[in-house]
């Protein structure tokens, strides 16, 4: 029997699938992406998983799979010393069953952690608190992860210091000698999962940006000559459809300074805010597509880049707007498929862009 959904797909799909690009209906991401030799994936969380509709279209679209919040440590070790990887272990079950690849997002952050660790780290034993709880979630998922994004978001050069680090809870409590031992610490409790380092402010063309730029690839430069076993880093890819935009030029040179240093790139966390522009849905999501385009086109030239995962995969899951937006009837429209599941014009662009 044809259902509306499989309706409004063929009817999605043959609208859209002008002579230039093929795809057949039920071909995803995943299988247009892997003819390109890239991983394409998503962020994810168990209650979604829930809507078998929802969890049809992740198997169809995804190859990659990574936790939205339920890997971070407020989840993972909500009071101290007792960890819960039910959330993990829920979506790394649906990526085994679905013969998709899975990534742990993130080991390390200035956000998201429980509300006792900051005093605890004025401890005398306070690294035991950074690396004990390294070795046991990296541990725990050992062998069953492509990769760690074993750092998040440690540069900040608005923070003043000359070697652009972020003056988060763990620099102030170690100095950046903590971004060291994190990673050897992952890399012992995983010798097979490749080590991310993961950030934004690397996409936009403000001058803002040429200063995450430089920051990232002196960064990089010191970490590899100490030895610190990153393999890869990972670019948020959080796009703005009427912000600031992508400067492809001084992406694509960043890129190929990365590319040089023998690393690999993976997108980590696309979207694309749609807020600020028309209230127009087709304008707004012709925007979109747009600004997704641009910055795929410059990620996917670069020989480096081995996988793209946006930040969810319908808009139906991102956090509802302001008040305002609601009785304006504007949700967002960040993600490939609408609140219905429906393939939107950033899928068709991301499919492009792969193809
Ligand atoms: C966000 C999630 O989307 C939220 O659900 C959560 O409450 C906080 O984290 N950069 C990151 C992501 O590395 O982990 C963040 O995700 C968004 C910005």
């Amino acid at each position: 029997m044809l259902t509306r959904r499989m309706f409004l797909e063929m009817a999605g799909a043959a609208a859209t699938l002008r002579p230039s690009f093929a795809a057949a209906p039920s071909e995803g991401l995943r299988a247009i992406a892997a003819r390109r030799g890239i991983l394409y994936g998503c962020a994810a969380a168990t209650y979604e998983l829930k809507d078998s509709t929802f969890a049809d279209a992740l198997a169809r679209e995804a190859a990659i799979l990574s936790a939205e919040y339920e890997m971070k440590r407020a989840a993972l070790e909500p009071a101290r010393g007792a960890y819960d990887f039910s959330g993990g272990d829920g979506l790394l079950a649906f990526a085994r069953a679905h013969a998709m690849s899975f990534r742990g997002h993130t080991l390390v952050w200035h956000h998201s952690n429980p509300p006792w660790l900051e005093d605890a780290l004025q401890s005398a034993d306070a690294e035991a608190l950074l690396t004990k709880y390294i070795t046991a979630v990296a541990g725990h998922y050992q062998g069953r992860v492509h990769s760690w994004d074993v750092v998040n978001e440690v540069l900040q050069p608005r923070d003043g210091r000359a070697d652009g680090l972020r003056n988060s809870l763990w620099l102030k409590r170690f100095g950046p000698g903590y971004i060291d031992l994190a990673f050897h610490a992952a890399r012992a409790a995983d010798p097979h999962a490749m080590l991310v380092y993961n950030d934004w402010g690397c996409e936009l063309g403000a001058p803002e940006n040429d200063r995450f730029r430089a920051a990232t690839l002196n960064f990089l430069d010191g970490a590899l000559a100490r030895g610190i076993p990153i393999q890869a880093l990972g670019l948020q890819g959080h796009l703005s459809a009427f912000g600031t935009q992508v400067d492809q030029k001084k992406l694509s040179a960043f890129l190929d300074a990365v590319r040089q240093m023998g690393l690999k790139i993976l997108v980590t966390e696309h979207d694309v805010d749609d807020s600020g522009g028309s209230s127009d849905i087709a304008l707004r999501d012709s925007a979109v597509a747009d600004a997704s385009r641009r910055f795929l086109d410059v990620m996917l030239d670069c020989p480096a880049t081995i996988a793209m995962l946006t930040w969810g995969l319908s808009d139906r899951f991102i956090d509802p707007p302001g008040w305002r937006d609601r009785l304006a009837g504007r949700y967002p429209r960040m993600l490939p498929l609408d609140s219905a599941y429906v393939r939107k014009p950033m899928w068709r662009a991301i499919a492009k862009a792969f193809a």
